[in-house]
């Protein structure tokens, strides 16, 4: 799935990026280009920056954030 249309850049793409410690929606700006054209794509990159993360967390045994607990993830519309 994309997830910048104007750059061309995919959700695999953003996944590879935060597993090698990309942190933000600025970070994939310098690295992909995301958000550097109409950022519409802004969101919905946080977002899988954020389950990403929170798939970090449970690799290393940490407990749960609250948005695990509640069950959000990355849907982008
Ligand atoms: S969709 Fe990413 S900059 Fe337009």
């Amino acid at each position: 799935m994309y997830v910048c249309i104007c750059e061309a850049v995919t959700e695999r793409q953003v996944r590879e990026a935060a597993r090698q410690g990309l942190r933000s929606v600025r970070a994939l700006k310098e690295r992909l280009g995301v958000a550097s054209q109409c950022a519409k794509c802004a969101r919905c990159a946080q977002q899988i920056l954020r389950e990403c993360a929170l798939c970090a967390e449970e690799a290393m045994g940490t407990p749960p954030t609250a948005s695990r607990v509640t069950g959000q993830e990355a849907v982008c519309t």
